[in-house]
């Protein structure tokens, strides 16, 4: 197969709660909840350290099994681990017999697509995270930011219609941070994938996003579902408009209201 696009994806989350373990070792991780996502659009999540934001996203991927409730995308019940999204998990690894390369085109081959049709593709994409040069390296000679850049093509080379992203920004310094926020938005202006965003800064989730989820401390329940009216695309420079300011200090209010703040 060659380079496609998939189609945006719905997701559904339907009273669905997370119990780890059992007994005196018994955790109350996430729920219940309810969310609904319309194909298309860039929904952040966030919470506080533990309120079981990783455990939302691998439940919607299929790689966790719910206590309770019921997760649809695309109106398919999650019950599987699902091959048409795009994960970049918060610890992302690469793996180390691999190549930068070899790494990203791993995704292709797991799902069976032709890597040779994807070679321009995977140029591209690691030029646009600034890895030129470091195609044919390993991962070990590559410093944090610069792996986490390279799980970020991985995530996203094959183009998936929805993508799940836990804290891919999260080991950048400020200004590469910056640079890979507004390739992302533009690659989701371009293409329009649904994107659930995980990130600790309240900022960077009015940046990019078309909804937020606010979630409590553990048990983490989606508290409030806050709209992020401002025009795209948000550069840096959207941080100082009233909207914005309006909007931070509202998220702000609300996590000073749960003591996290
Ligand atoms: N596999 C597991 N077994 C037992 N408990 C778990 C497991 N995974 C997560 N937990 C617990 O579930 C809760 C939620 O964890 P989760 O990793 O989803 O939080 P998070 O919101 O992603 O936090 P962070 O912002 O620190 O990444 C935590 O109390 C954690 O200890
Ligand atoms: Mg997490």
């Amino acid at each position: 197969m060659s380079p496609t696009t998939a189609t945006s994806a719905s997701i559904e989350i339907r009273a669905v709660r997370k119990l780890f373990g059992s007994g005196a070792g018994e955790v109350h991780a996430f729920g219940p909840s309810d969310l609904r996502i319309a194909p298309g659009e860039f929904v952040s999540l966030l919470g506080p350290s533990g309120c079981g934001k990783s455990t939302l996203m691998l439940m919607i991927a299929g790689l966790l099994e719910r206590t309770d409730g019921e997760i649809f995308v695309n109106r398919d019940i999650v019950d599987a681990p699902r091959t048409d999204v795009g994960i970049m998990f918060q610890d992302s690894t690469l793996v180390p017999w691999r190549s930068v390369r070899g790494n990203v085109e791993l995704q292709l081959e797991l799902r069976g697509l032709d890597t040779a049709a994807y070679r321009d593709r995977i140029d591209d994409l690691l030029h646009s995270v600034h890895l030129d040069g470091f195609e044919d390296r390993s991962p070990y000679e590559l410093s944090g930011g610069m792996q986490q850049r390279a799980a970020l093509c991985q995530a996203i080379v094959h183009e998936p219609g929805t993508l799940l992203l836990d804290e891919p920004l999260g080991k950048l310094d400020a200004m590469t941070r910056e640079r890979i926020r507004a390739d992302l938005q533009d690659l989701w202006m371009r293409r329009r994938p649904t994107v659930v965003f995980v990130t600790h800064s309240i900022e960077e989730a009015i940046q990019l996003s078309t909804r937020i989820c606010v979630i409590t401390p553990r048990p983490g329940r989606i508290d409030h579902v806050i709209d992020v009216d401002l025009p795209w695309p948000r550069g840096l420079e959207v941080r100082r408009s009233d909207a914005f300011v309006s909007c931070l200090a509202r998220i702000q209010e609300i996590f000073h209201g749960y003591g996290v703040l």
